[in-house]
């Protein structure tokens, strides 16, 4: 009994420390085994309810939260395409470009920070993020709160939910984050079944490539845990999108997200690489860092990393066979390299590249579909008594409700 719990003990230890991402980049012996996903868990102060994520589901089909009220999130995370969008660089904010490629919104409740660069710690943090930025939803917000509270609809779900008088746009957003939780999350695929026993959910091919993204290929270094994903950041050497070299208004985009994200001026005046993480932290060290992506959805989601660069599973596995690749912060063009050292020439055979695709598509699972759901309509709201136009231009709404003893009502 003795001998047996000690023997126990280092590995319980050593579980514990990768749990708590104590290992340095560049350690290549402790990676978080594959698992299957366990339930989605949501913040204390937002737990999911069945009605909330139905809330949710319609605002993040609504153009409402968007500035010229034309764009919802789901135009750029459309279940058509893989809850993402099909172009390498997502589209922007009518008559702007945007500058990265859209993740899909699956899974994304797993995360632990989101975006390329992990500036958003939490899906209520990301979905203003979104719909207020300039190249997204470049939304206002009095203006996404009005037209909320313009609609008999919303007035009603979000009094019953969260117990308002008027809907505030900060529960908008929690909507929008247990819509994500409860409805955009995957916890049965065939890569599921198969890491919880189920020996046939994965064909012999798929396992044959499992065995070499856990071993020769080494993706397991970084595609780890139940998510296949480290939530780390690294400098692949992914190459420049093309388009920022090719459009003037996606290289306009690139130079003002730099600016806008306050790099230093020299910085802005020669880099021509997106520098990832350092946009996020300020340190040198991350430059050209990007998170490391969740591997599950990937049949729906093409095309690839950051920039969208590759259209192909093909493509990606190549650019691991070749060791990675090389950019402006690999490559010394600015005196310094941030390359990942872990990665290095795979020696793959032609066969087994095909295996490792086979298995990369084969634990997808199914697609998750859904029909865009009706919007509600604006609602004429209920006449205020003796309120002719005229006196509500003259004087403003609130101010006329206050000398009549509606203030309370007025300001909700
Ligand atoms: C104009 C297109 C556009 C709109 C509108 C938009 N997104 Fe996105 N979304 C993107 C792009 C592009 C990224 C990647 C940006 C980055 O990482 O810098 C992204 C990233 C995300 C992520 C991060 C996923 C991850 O794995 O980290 C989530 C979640 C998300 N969007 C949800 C939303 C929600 C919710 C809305 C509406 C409130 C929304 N998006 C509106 C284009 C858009
Ligand atoms: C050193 C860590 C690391 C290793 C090893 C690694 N990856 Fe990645 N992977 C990443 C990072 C980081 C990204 C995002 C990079 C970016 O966009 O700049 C990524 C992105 C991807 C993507 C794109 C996903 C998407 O949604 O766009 C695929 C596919 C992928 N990796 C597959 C693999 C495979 C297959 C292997 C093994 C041959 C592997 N990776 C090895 C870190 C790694």
């Amino acid at each position: 009994m003795r001998t047996n719990m000690k023997a126990h003990a280092p590995v319980i230890v050593l579980s514990l420390l990768a749990g708590l991402g104590a290992y340095a980049e560049g350690d290549p012996d402790h990676d978080a085994p594959l698992t299957p996903l366990p339930p989605v868990s949501a913040p204390p102060d937002n737990p999911i309810t069945p009605e909330k994520a139905e809330l949710g589901k319609l605002l993040f089909f609504d153009t409402r939260l968007t500035g010229d009220a034309s764009l919802s999130c789901g135009d750029c995370h459309d279940p058509k395409k893989g809850w993402g969008s099909s172009g390498p660089i997502s589209r922007g904010y009518p008559g702007s470009v945007h500058w990265r490629n859209s993740h899909t919104a699956v899974n994304s409740g797993y995360q632990g920070k989101l975006f390329w660069q992990g500036n958003a710690r939490s899906l209520e943090e990301q979905a203003p993020i979104a719909n207020r930025g300039a190249v997204a939803g470049n939304g206002e917000r009095d203006v996404m709160q009005s037209r909320l509270r313009q609609t008999p609809y919303y007035i009603k779900a979000f009094k019953e939910i969260f117990g308002t008088e008027r809907p505030n746009l900060g529960d908008a957003w929690h909507a929008i984050a247990t819509f994500e939780r409860a409805m955009l999350s995957q916890t049965d695929t065939p890569l599921d079944q198969y890491l919880a026993g189920d020996e046939e959910a994965l064909s012999e091919e798929a396992i044959l490539g499992l065995e070499l993204f856990r071993g020769k290929a080494n993706c397991i270094e970084c595609h780890n845990g139940p998510l296949l994903a480290d939530q780390k950041y690294y400098n692949l050497g992914v190459p420049r999108p093309i388009e920022w070299e090719t459009i003037g208004l996606n290289t306009i985009t690139f130079r003002w997200e730099n600016y806008a994200k306050g790099v230093p001026e020299e910085s802005y005046r020669t880099w021509k690489d997106d520098a990832g993480l350092y946009y996020t932290t300020k340190r040198p060290e991350d430059v050209g860092k990007h998170r490391t992506q969740p591997l599950r959805y990937l049949l729906y989601t093409a095309p690839y990393m950051h920039g969208g660069q590759f259209y192909t599973l093909d493509e990606v596995v190549d650019f691991y066979n070749e060791g990675g690749g090389d950019n402006e912060f690999t490559d010394g063009t600015h005196g310094f390299n941030t390359k990942t050292s872990i990665l290095k020439p795979l020696d793959l055979t032609d066969d087994e590249k095909e295996l490792l695709v086979i298995f990369l598509e084969e634990i997808s699972g199914d697609e998750i579909t859904m029909a865009t759901p009706e919007i509600p309509l604006y609602g004429v709201m209920p006449d205020v008594p003796g309120l002719t136009q005229t006196a509500a231009k003259r004087i403003g709404l609130e101010t006329y409700l206050s000398t009549r003893g509606g203030a309370q009502e007025a300001s909700q």
